[in-house]
């Protein structure tokens, strides 16, 4: 039967306005020629509760839930896919049309999938990861590189109990070392991800030397203002195969759009031009 809701969602934060999420949902609606409205949903922490448990009253189908409210996002569902439990974490919420609000975490998911489309080639089962950072999305890059049969994750942070407490958190084989050894980490590594804030517009570089990562490696960087980072360009001119971030953001999107509007979209060179601007 058809779905009598409107096809209206919207992502959740605070601050929010910065968000390319309504960007992307106008273009995929462009291309289904879907009727379809996604806006930004400006919520406090205080007023979080009550107003995801609100929208689905007002025909949405879903939301996507931004800093702050990831871990209170998987509180107040229903029920949460395993992703997002074993993250302690959702991106996502599901308004079912029988009212049940379910949660689900596809960080992990627009990571891979960004990373296979840019880097074909790589092979997850065959070297450990470098990942550096210890915030939400190195979880979900940690999380989803184990989940692909990544044999082990060397984790460095600036702040090692950070790491050491994401590396007690989640299942897997994660080696924590000390952020000042990152350069000799590199060696034998088949893949480096920067989950770190560095290399940001308006924030310092990340200072690796890259000479000890092997030549087939790839580099990717989670940051995408600047879409060349620093780390990006050293790694192209070694020869490295490297992959920007703004995919994860795009990809992540998809599962939320497939799973309340019923269509797979694609992620295409218009729509990484459209979030570039
Ligand atoms: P997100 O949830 O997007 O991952 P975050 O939680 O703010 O964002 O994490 C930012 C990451 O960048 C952290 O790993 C942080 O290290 P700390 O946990 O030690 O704070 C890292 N980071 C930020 N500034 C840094 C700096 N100057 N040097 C090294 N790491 C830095």
């Amino acid at each position: 039967m058809t779905d009598p809701r409107p096809l209206t969602a919207g992502v959740m934060g605070w601050p929010i306005t910065h968000s390319k999420s309504p960007l992307i949902f106008a273009h995929w609606f462009g291309l289904a020629g879907l009727n379809g409205r996604y806006c930004h949903l400006a919520v406090s922490e205080d007023d979080f509760e009550a107003v995801a448990t609100t929208l689905p009253k007002a025909g949405f189908r879903g939301v996507n839930v931004t800093v702050p409210h990831k871990i209170r996002a998987l509180e107040i569902a229903d029920t949460a896919r395993p992703t997002a439990r074993a993250m302690g974490a959702a991106n996502l919420l599901i308004f079912t049309g029988e009212g049940e609000i379910i949660a689900d975490n596809t960080d992990g998911y627009g990571f891979i999938e960004n990373l296979k489309s840019g880097a074909p080639n790589w092979q997850p089962n065959t070297a450990p990861a470098v990942v550096l950072g210890a915030g939400g999305a190195s979880r979900a890059v940690v999380h989803a590189l184990l989940s692909e049969g990544v044999p082990s994750i060397r984790l460095l942070n600036r702040s090692k109990r950070k790491a050491e407490a994401l590396a007690k958190d989640l299942v897997g084989k994660i080696d924590v070392i000390a952020w000042d050894d990152r350069a000799a980490a590199l060696d034998g590594a088949g893949l480096l991800v920067n989950g770190t804030s560095l290399g940001m517009t308006g924030k310092p570089e990340l200072t690796i030397p890259l000479d000890d990562l092997p030549a087939t490696a790839v580099v990717t960087d989670l940051v995408y203002a600047p879409l060349e980072t620093d780390l990006l360009a050293r790694a192209r001119t070694a020869g490295h195969p490297v992959v920007d971030g703004l995919g994860m953001l795009l990809h992540q999107a998809r599962p939320a759009f497939r799973a309340w509007f019923g269509i797979d979209p694609v992620v295409d060179q218009t729509l990484r031009e459209i979030c570039l601007k």
